[in-house]
């Protein structure tokens, strides 16, 4: 069975989702998390996840600090990476390290609105394109190869707070469909 890390900086919606799924053929064995106040923390110790948190204010250096995580993974010999809201930017060795092996999600229709931002972009432009993508990382952000991609339908006069929610349904769906379909590959 893969083992599986998954990387998350905030609530952790997706991290309860994805581990909460029984047809998922994987071992979630590693939370790794950057901030020491992140809700996801509470999430995993609910589930008995091994958890590691890495401030990275805690490092001069960002190389430092992906030493740090590169050796949990070592540790619990890792063999995917699922970023689940993991708000930091991967240095380009560290994601050379693990291509083909690591995988986001994005709330917008890649490659429109990249970024942290990307509901709240897509809403501004007033076009009412809104969708999610689950990707395989490279060092450029938001881009690599799609895996699955899916548009929220019936978004039309919704407020943001209203879409957002639409949003994040999508991902609950998306991003296990995603995982399977690369655990079978
Ligand atoms: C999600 O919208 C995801 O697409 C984005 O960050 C958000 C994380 O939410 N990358 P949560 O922490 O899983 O609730």
């Amino acid at each position: 069975m893969k083992r599986v890390a998954v990387f998350a900086s905030g609530t952790g919606t997706n991290f309860t989702n994805l581990i909460e799924q029984n047809d998922i053929n994987a071992d979630f064995c590693l939370l790794v998390v950057d901030k020491e106040d992140a809700k996801v923390i509470e999430r995993a110790k609910h589930k008995n996840i091994n958890t590691v948190v890495i401030p990275r204010k805690n490092y001069d250096k960002r190389s430092e600090f992906e030493q740090v995580i590169i050796n949990s993974l070592e540790n619990e010999n890792i063999d995917i990476i699922v970023l689940a809201g993991f708000m930091r930017i991967l240095s380009k060795e560290f994601v050379q390290k693990y291509e083909g092996r690591i995988i986001n999600i994005h709330p917008s229709l890649l490659p429109l609105y990249k970024g942290a931002t990307a509901i709240e972009d897509a809403f501004l432009d007033g076009k009412n394109i809104f969708g999610v993508t689950v990707h395989y990382v490279i060092p450029d952000i938001d881009s690599g190869e799609i895996i699955m991609q899916e548009k929220v339908l019936g978004t039309e006069g919704l407020t943001l707070l209203e879409v957002t929610e639409k949003v994040h349904e999508l991902e609950y769906k998306l991003y296990p469909m995603a995982l399977k379909s690369i655990l079978n590959k």
